[in-house]
C-alpha cells in the first residue's frame, strides 16, 4: 500500500498584486479532516486553490496523491466545492441533475448513465438530507441547502479528497449537522478532507487537525484551537445558526 500523502504544499507562495501566500508548508496525509481557520483575507482560500492548480505559485511546490501537480490527471480523485454558489444564470437545472453532474468526470462523453451513477447519486443526496428534493429547482431551496446541494455533487464523484471553502458558512444548524454526518460517513469510507471554516460548531468532532493562516503564513499546524470569546463558556452549544459578519472567534486571542 502507497504512503504517499494525498496533499503536499512545499514553500508555497502566492502573489497576486501583492504577496499573498509566503512558505507555506502543509501535508495531509489519507483519512484525515483537516480545518484551515484564519481571519478574513488571511490566505485561506488562496491556499486551498493553489493546493488545487487553481491560482499558480509564485515559488514552491504541490502535489496530489505523490505526483507534482503539473503532471496530475487524476482530476475526479478529487471533489472540489468552492466558496460561494456562482450567480444563477437562470438555467433551472434541479438537485438531481446538479449532483448528477457530479458523476461527469467518470463517465466517457457522451456516456450514458449507468446503475452505479444513479446509486452514487442517490447516496450523496441521502448522505446530506435533500433525498426528497431531488426534483424541485435548485433556485427554490434556501442558501444552506444549495450549499449541501453543492456538497452532494462533490460526493456524488465520489472523491478520495474532497476539498471545501467554507462549507457551513451562512448555513443553518440542521444543515450544519447533516454536513457533520456525511463528512464523518466520507471518512469512514477511506476519504480525506481539507476545508476552510470560520466557525467549527457541528464540525468540531471531526476534524483531526487545524490549520491557522495568518496573513499569508501558517501559525499554527495542530490540535484544534479552543474557542475564544462567548463561544467558550459552558453551555455554549453551537446550535444556532451563526451570522456570516461573526467575527472569526475560534482561534483565540491568548
Ligand atoms: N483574484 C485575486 N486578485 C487579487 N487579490 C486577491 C484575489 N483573490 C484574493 N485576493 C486577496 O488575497 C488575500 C487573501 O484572500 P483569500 O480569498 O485567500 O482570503 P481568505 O482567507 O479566504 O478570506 P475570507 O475568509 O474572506 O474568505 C486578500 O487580501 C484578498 O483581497
Ligand atoms: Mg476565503
Amino acid at each position: 500500500m502507497s504512503t504517499s500523502p494525498v496533499l503536499v504544499i512545499r514553500h508555497g507562495a502566492v502573489a497576486y498584486d501583492r504577496p499573498v501566500l509566503r512558505d507555506v508548508n502543509l501535508t495531509v496525509t489519507s483519512g484525515e479532516v483537516v480545518a484551515v481557520l484564519g481571519a478574513n483575507g488571511s490566505g485561506k482560500s488562496t491556499m486551498i486553490r493553489a493546493a488545487l492548480g487553481l491560482v499558480p505559485l509564485a515559488e514552491g511546490e504541490v502535489e496530489l496523491f505523490g505526483t507534482p501537480l503539473r503532471r496530475f490527471r487524476e482530476r475526479r480523485r478529487i471533489g472540489y466545492v468552492p466558496q460561494r454558489l456562482g450567480a444563477g444564470g437562470g438555467v433551472p437545472a434541479t438537485v438531481g441533475e446538479v449532483v448528477g453532474s457530479g458523476r461527469l468526470a467518470r463517465r466517457g462523453f457522451p456516456g450514458r448513465r449507468t446503475a452505479e451513477d444513479r446509486q452514487a447519486v442517490a447516496g450523496a443526496l441521502a448522505a446530506v438530507g435533500l433525498t426528497d428534493r431531488a426534483n424541485d429547482p435548485v433556485a427554490s431551496l434556501s442558501g444552506g441547502q444549495q450549499q449541501r446541494t453543492l456538497i452532494a455533487r462533490a460526493l456524488a464523484g465520489q472523491p478520495d479528497l474532497l476539498v471545501l471553502d467554507e462549507p457551513t458558512a451562512g448555513v443553518d444548524a440542521a444543515s450544519q449537522e447533516a454536513f457533520a454526518d456525511a463528512l464523518r460517513d466520507f471518512v469512514a469510507r477511506g476519504g480525506t478532507v481539507l476545508l476552510v471554516a470560520h466557525e467549527l460548531g457541528p464540525l468540531q468532532p471531526v476534524i483531526t487537525r487545524a490549520v491557522v493562516v495568518h496573513d499569508g503564513v501558517i501559525a499554527h499546524d495542530g490540535p484544534v484551537p479552543h474557542p475564544s470569546g462567548h463561544h467558550a463558556e459552558p453551555g455554549h452549544d453551537h446550535v444556532h445558526p451563526h451570522a456570516p459578519q461573526d467575527p472569526p472567534s475560534i482561534w483565540g486571542r491568548e
